[in-house]
C-alpha cells in the first residue's frame, strides 16, 4: 500500500504539484500524508499530517524545484505524525518516503542504535534513512566521486541490506536528485519535456500521466538516479548501468466524478449497468481466444484476493455448470504454498481490479517460474499484473473510486460467464442471460426496491451480528454480500455455505439474529430454504433474496430470474445493502477505516 510520489523540475509550486500527486495515489492508504521540500538553502523541509490529504495545502513550504510526498496505509507503528513519511536521518539531510516491509528491520535497527542513530518513529521505514546516512558517512571518508554518486552508491547498498518487498524514494540535501530503488513493489519513472528539465516517479504511472506519458516501469532490483536532465538505471546487485527504454502510453485516464450521487460507491453500483451491457456486446474474438486457451490448457486455477476471490469461486460453479469444465479456485495469498503441482501445462488466471495486489502479483511470479502461462482480468490498463501476463483481459469497468469493490466484482462475473458459454458454444445464450441480468439490476436500482433495502438497513444497523447463507454460485455471493456489509458498515457479517450451518454455525443465531438467504431459481433453492427454516425454528430473522416470496420469510427483496447470470442482480442487492447500512452508521463507504484501494503490501 502507501503511495509515493517524486517531482523535480521547473514546474510552479512543487510541493502543491507534489500535494495533487499523492491525492490521486490516496487509494493507497489514507492514514495519513507527508511532503518534503528543499529550500533554497538546500535544506529539507517537511509537512506532515494525519487523516485524509482533504483541503489541506502546503503552502508553508518552500519551492525550490524538488519534493516528494507520501500517502500512508500503516503496517508499523500507529498512526501519528511521528510515524507518517517522509523520515529523515540524525542530521535531517536525507529524508526518505517507502511503500511495503523492511522485513529485517529489527535486526538492522540494533546496530545502528548501537552506533549512536537516533529513532524518532516506531516506523520500519526510519531504519532505511539510517542505514543511507550510516552508509553515506563512511563513503565520503575515502570518496573520490560526487556528492551525488555517493549517496547513490549509499542507496543502492542499504536497499540491497533490506529484505521484503519494497520500494523507496530519497532525496539528499546536497544532491539535487532522486535516488529510487524497488524491489516488488511497484515504481515508475517518467520522462517530463525537456523544456520543463522535470522528471518524476511514482508508486502508479496514472499520478505521471498529467506531466507526460513517457513512461518506464522500474523492473525489480534496480536502482535509479533521477535529476532534472538525467535518469539513470544501475543494476541493485553490482551497481552497473542498465540500457533502458522508456515507452510512450496512449492511455486515456478518465477522470471520475460523483455528479448526482453522494458517494463514488452508490455512483459505482449504478455504473454497473453499463458495465454489464458492454460486457454482452464485447468482442467475442477476443474472448474465443481465451476460452480456447482455457480448453486446452492441462490444469486452470484462478486467483486472486478478496473480492476478486469470490470471484474467482463463482468462476468454479459458472465453468462447471455452463461448460462442464473443471477450473480450480485458491485465494491468491494462499497460492503460493499450493502451486508445486504446476507445469507447462498449466495455465492460472489472475483476477484483480487494480492489478497491483501484491499476494497475488507473487503467487503468479513463483507460477510463472514453474512455467505456468499467465492469463489477467484486470480492470487497470498498464498495472503490474497487466504487464506480467501472457494474455490479458481488461474488464472495461471504469475506474473504481470507492474502496469498496462493486463494478469490478460484477464485471468478472459477466466475464466469466460469457467465457464459459462460448467454451460450451453457447456464446448468444450467455449474451441473452446477460442482458435479462441487466434488467434485473435495473430493476433492483428503482426507487421501490431502494426504499426497501432503505428500511431493511434502519432496521439492521444497530445488530451486531448479520449472517448470510447461499448454495453453488449463491455461496460466493453470500461471502461477497457479507464482505461489502462488514468492510464498511463495520457490522460483523459472515456468508456460508447454507450445508455447513448445521456443521457449527448455527450455534451462532438466537431470536432475531438477521439471517439472509439467497435463493435464485436453480436447483439448490430447497436446500438453502431447509437451511433458512433450521435458522428460524431458532429465532432467526429470515431475509429472502430471491425469485419468489416464501412464508417464512419476514422480509423479501424481489430478483428476478436470469437463470445462472442471477448471481449478478443478487450481489447488486448485497452491494446496496452495504451501501445503505455503512450509510445508516455515518461511515464514509469510499473510504472507511483501515482499508486501502489497492494492496501493496503482504
Ligand atoms: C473489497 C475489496 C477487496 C479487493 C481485494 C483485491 O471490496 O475491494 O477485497 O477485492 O483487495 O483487490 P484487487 O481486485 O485490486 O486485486
Amino acid at each position: 500500500m502507501c503511495g509515493i510520489f517524486g517531482y523535480i523540475g521547473k514546474g510552479k509550486n512543487v510541493p502543491q504539484l507534489v500535494l495533487a500527486g499523492l491525492k490521486s495515489l490516496e487509494y493507497r492508504g489514507y492514514d495519513s500524508w507527508g511532503i518534503a521540500s528543499l529550500d533554497k538553502q538546500g535544506r529539507i523541509r517537511i509537512k506532515k499530517k494525519t487523516g485524509k490529504i482533504g483541503e489541506n495545502n502546503v503552502e508553508t513550504l518552500p519551492d525550490n524545484g524538488m519534493a516528494l510526498g507520501h500517502t500512508r496505509w500503516a503496517t508499523h507503528g500507529g498512526v501519528t505524525v511521528a510515524n507518517a513519511h517522509p523520515h529523515l536521518d540524525c542530521s535531517g539531510k536525507i529524508t526518505v518516503i517507502h511503500n511495503g516491509i523492511i522485513e529485517n528491520y529489527l535486526e538492522l535497527k540494533k546496530p545502528l542504535i548501537k552506533k549512536g542513530h537516533i529513532f524518532r518513529s516506531e516506523t520500519d521505514t526510519e531504519v532505511a534513512v539510517h542505514l543511507i546516512e550510516d552508509i553515506l558517512a563512511d563513503h565520503k571518508k575515502n570518496s573520490v566521486k560526487t556528492v551525488k554518486e555517493d549517496f547513490a552508491e549509499s542507496v543502492r547498498l542499504a536497499f540491497k541490506k533490506m529484505s521484503g518487498l519494497n520500494a523507496i524514494i530519497v532525496m539528499e540535501a546536497g544532491s539535487q536528485v532522486f535516488v529510487a530503488a524497488k524491489n516488488g513493489s511497484p515504481l515508475t519513472i517518467g520522462r517530463g519535456t525537456v523544456q520543463n528539465e522535470e522528471n518524476l516517479l511514482a508508486s502508479d504511472a496514472h499520478a505521471i500521466l498529467p506531466f507526460t506519458r513517457d513512461l518506464y516501469f522500474m523492473e525489480d532490483d534496480e536502482v535509479v538516479t533521477v535529476g532534472r536532465k538525467e535518469i539513470t538505471v544501475r543494476k541493485l546487485a553490482d551497481g552497473t548501468k542498465k540500457q533502458i527504454k522508456f515507452q510512450q502510453v496512449n492511455w486515456q485516464i478518465r477522470e471520475e466524478v460523483k455528479g448526482k450521487f453522494t458517494h463514488f460507491m452508490l455512483k459505482e453500483i449504478y455504473d454497473q449497468i453499463k458495465v454489464l451491457q458492454s460486457v454482452a456486446s464485447a468482442d467475442k474474438v477476443e474472448l474465443s481466444k481465451l476460452a480456447a486457451l482455457i480448453a486446452k490448457s492441462y490444469g486452470t486455477y484462478m486467483i486472486g484476493c478478496g473480492t476478486a476471490a469470490y470471484a474467482c469461486l463463482a468462476g468454479t460453479y459458472i465453468f462447471s455448470k455452463i461448460a462442464k469444465k473443471h477450473v480450480n479456485f485458491s485465494i491468491a495469498s494462499e497460492f503460493g504454498y499450493l502451486l508445486d503441482f504446476l507445469t507447462k501445462q498449466s495455465l492460472v488466471i489472475g483476477l484483480s481490479q487494480s492489478g497491483e495486489t501484491i499476494d497475488l502479483l507473487d503467487s503468479l511470479k513463483k507460477a510463472k517460474e514453474k512455467g505456468a502461462t499467465i492469463v489477467a482480468l484486470v480492470n487497470v490498463l498498464g498495472s503490474s499484473l497487466y504487464r506480467l501476463s501472457d494474455h490479458k483481459l481488461l474488464l472495461q469497468a471504469g475506474s473504481e473510486k470507492a474502496v469498496v469493490s462493486t463494478k469490478a466484482f460484477t464485471a468478472k462475473l459477466a466475464y466469466l460467464m460469457m467465457l464459459a458459454y462460448i467454451l460450451a458454444g453457447k456464446a448468444e445464450l450467455g449474451k441473452n442471460y446477460l442482458l435479462k441480468a441487466v434488467q434485473a439490476v435495473e430493476a433492483i436500482l428503482k426507487s421501490d426496491f431502494q426504499q426497501k433495502i432503505i428500511n431493511l438497513a434502519q432496521k439492521l444497523a444497530s445488530r451486531q451480528h448479520i449472517y448470510l447463507i447461499g448454495r453453488g454460485i449463491s455461496y460466493p455471493i453470500a461471502l461477497e454480500s457479507a464482505l461489502k456489509i462488514k468492510e464498511a458498515s463495520y457490522i460483523h457479517a459472515e456468508g456460508f455455505a447454507g450445508g455447513e450451518l448445521k456443521h457449527g454455525v448455527i450455534a451462532l443465531i438466537e431470536k432475531n439474529t438477521p439471517c439472509i438467504g439467497f435463493l435464485p431459481n436453480d436447483e439448490s433453492y430447497n436446500d438453502t430454504l431447509s437451511g433458512l427454516m433450521e435458522m428460524k425454528s431458532r429465532g432467526g430473522m429470515i431475509i429472502g433474496v430471491s425469485f419468489r416470496h416464501h412464508e417464512i420469510f419476514d422480509e423479501y427483496l424481489p430478483v428476478s430470474d436470469c437463470g445462472i447470470a442471477s448471481a449478478i442482480p443478487n450481489a447488486v442487492a448485497g452491494q446496496l445493502l452495504g451501501y445503505y447500512l455503512t450509510v445508516q452508521k455515518g461511515v464514509d463507504p469510499d473510504k472507511p477505516r483501515n482499508l486501502a484501494k489497492s494492496v501493496t503490501v503482504k
